[in-house]
């Protein structure tokens, strides 16, 4: 792996997850940053010259680059889409007919049969259905998704438990501000307040969980018989979604059980020792008011669950507070590892010599 080094791009660089792709690839060892695309109002524009949105400095690298139209052929082998939904509808496909590989934030594809929806942590294999995909649609290229961002911490988590035989879970989340993108949602609607609605999210939730936790087969996955009622609110916290999560068991697992099923818990990127693997992906607090969004959200570098409070549920069989950074976590960084399964396992062509 050391002997290679990718060239990759951004599509939607200049929205919310665009720039955490920036922020985060800036220094990566295996991929360079060299191309940037977005839509109509920003093309043609130095990517200086835009709105920078995070706290970090803008990267260097990054401030000559000149947006480009997301035209398929002119950027990388490997692009990054942090699009608007609408927009990816055609514009993914279209890069992946002309040989891109596109690792995709959104929602757009990710129910697909044929499109791996991965967390590489929990199911790695699903990238099986790669060559599936290519033979149906007839393209060099492919489409790889993470799920909603809510999506990702509750899938870990069962994941986590799987051992249990997780069948039913009741999930209430409290996300925060920067999932809705920039601008998002207006001040007057968010401040001192919490809005019990975000369009598709239950939706999400519920259809991606069993989908991520499924069975491959040679004829795509068998969704895992889990079955998820989700309901989100918007609250006025910046980055950190956090879940208060019910779960019932086929066999229940004690609170220690549990305790220690989440902080044993690892996969292929901590095996591969990927580059933004975090070493714990999932963090088991003991204090009674922890995870909260502003201690816990950056644990990892953003890249692991923060897991507490775990009791006994009078409802289902044991409940608990999960907490993740909705843009890394559950998008730019997610994006990133996933590129980082595909490199290490050989689904990208051959690089460039590292620079
Ligand atoms: N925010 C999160 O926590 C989060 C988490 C998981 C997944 N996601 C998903 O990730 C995607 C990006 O989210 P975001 O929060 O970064 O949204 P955002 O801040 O609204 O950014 C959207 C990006 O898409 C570009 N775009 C819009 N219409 C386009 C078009 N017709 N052609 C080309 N580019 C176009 C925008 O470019 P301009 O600046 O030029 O308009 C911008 O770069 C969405 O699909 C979202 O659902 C977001």
């Amino acid at each position: 792996m050391a002997q290679q080094g990718w060239d990759v791009g951004i599509l939607g660089a200049t929205g919310m997850v665009g720039q955490q792709l920036v922020r985060r690839l800036a220094g990566h060892p295996w991929f360079r940053l060299t191309w940037l695309a977005a839509s109509d109002r920003s093309a043609g524009r130095r990517f200086g010259d835009t709105r920078w949105l995070l706290a970090d400095a803008m990267p260097d690298a990054v401030r000559d680059l000149v947006i480009e139209r997301p035209i398929p052929g002119r950027a990388p082998h490997l692009v990054f889409s942090a699009l608007d939904a609408s927009a990816a509808v055609e514009i993914e496909p279209a890069f992946a007919a002309a040989g891109h590989v596109v690792v995709s934030n959104t929602r757009t594809h990710r129910l697909d049969a044929d499109v791996p929806l991965l967390i590489p942590e929990v199911n790695a294999d699903h990238l099986a259905l790669i060559p599936l995909q290519r033979r149906r649609r007839a393209w060099p290229g492919a489409i790889v998704t993470n799920p909603n961002c809510s999506t990702v911490f509750l899938a870990m988590v069962l994941a986590a438990c799987r051992r249990f035989g997780p069948r039913s879970a009741l999930v209430t989340t409290l996300q925060a501000v920067s999932g809705a993108g920039y601008p998002g949602a207006a001040s007057w609607d968010l401040l001192g307040n919490v809005v019990p609605f975000i369009d598709g999210e239950d939706e999400k939730i519920e259809t991606e969980t069993p989908k991520i936790l499924g069975t491959l087969t040679a004829g795509g996955v068998v969704n895992h018989p889990v079955t998820i009622s989700a309901q989100a609110t918007r609250v006025p916290v910046v980055d950190g979604h956090t879940e208060s999560i019910s779960i019932g068991f086929d066999t229940t697992p004690s609170d220690a059980d549990l305790a220690e099923a989440f902080t044993a818990f690892a996969g292929r990127p901590q095996a591969l020792a990927l580059p933004t693997a975090p070493r714990r992906p999932i963090v088991c607090r003991t204090e009674p008011d922890r995870p909260q969004p502003r201690l816990d959200v950056e644990q990892e570098d953003g890249m692991a669950v923060s897991v507490g409070r775990i009791r006994r549920c009078q409802v289902l069989d044991a409940k608990l507070v999960a907490l993740g950074h909705n843009t890394v976590r559950g998008a730019a960084g997610a994006a990133i590892l996933n590129a980082e399964l595909l490199a290490a396992e050989g689904w990208l062509v051959d690089g460039v010599t590292p620079w």
